[in-house]
């Protein structure tokens, strides 16, 4: 069975991009919905461009709506993509288990409410840390909080500045992200990718 997708973006969409490049023909799974909160987001147009069905939650916080179409377009995973809003509780508990996200760090620091853009990679770089990079985790009611399920490590390097090191962590995620869904493709759902 082909694993059904629907995606979360708020913004470019690089990362759904990534992932749209990933799934070929024969893949085991297959983006089927695009949601946003922002109609202005522009990584809709990369799944118009394919004829992918796009939806504009008028109401982020309506979970009826989000049920509505996650049931309409029978999704088997919801993966946030640069989503960056907070998930309706009742759509988390109604898909518990079964919803992802990237985020542009090493969870469980540099994560959380406000957390998000160049300002995770300023912090990173504030800290003195000497590694970054992007993480994979299962999607709870609390910010950036569920079950890591696969991170990717890149350098800090000295002279980095919060856009080197943005572009660079980004790198990471496009690749982490999709070998992620492959994996939960694979699997029947999502599951934990050390070797990754
Ligand atoms: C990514 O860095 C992601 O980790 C974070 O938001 C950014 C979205 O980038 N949550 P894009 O829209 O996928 O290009």
């Amino acid at each position: 069975m082909t694993m059904r997708i629907a995606v979360a973006i708020s913004g470019r969409g690089s990362n759904l991009e990534a992932l749209l490049q990933a799934l070929g023909p024969d893949a085991p799974a297959e983006v089927v919905l695009v949601l946003s909160d922002r109609g202005g987001a522009t990584g809709l147009e990369l799944a118009r461009r394919r004829n992918i069905p796009v939806q504009v939650l008028a109401d982020p916080a309506d979970s009826a709506l989000w049920l509505q179409l996650l049931r309409r377009y029978e999704a088997d995973l919801l993966v946030l993509a640069g989503y960056l809003k907070l998930v309706p509780a009742p759509v988390i508990a109604a898909f518990r288990g079964r919803i992802i996200n990237v985020h542009p760090a090493l969870l469980p620091a540099f994560g959380g409410k406000g957390m998000y853009g160049h300002r995770v990679h300023e912090a990173v770089l504030a800290s003195g840390a000497r590694e970054s990079g992007a993480t994979v985790h299962l999607v709870d009611e609390v910010y950036d909080h569920g079950r890591i399920l696969a991170q990717a490590r890149v350098p800090v390097l000295p002279d980095d500045t919060p856009q080197r090191l943005a572009a660079r962590v980004l790198e990471a995620e496009h690749r982490l992200l999709p070998a992620v869904v492959l994996a939960a493709a694979e699997a029947g759902q999502p599951v934990s990718c050390p070797g990754l």
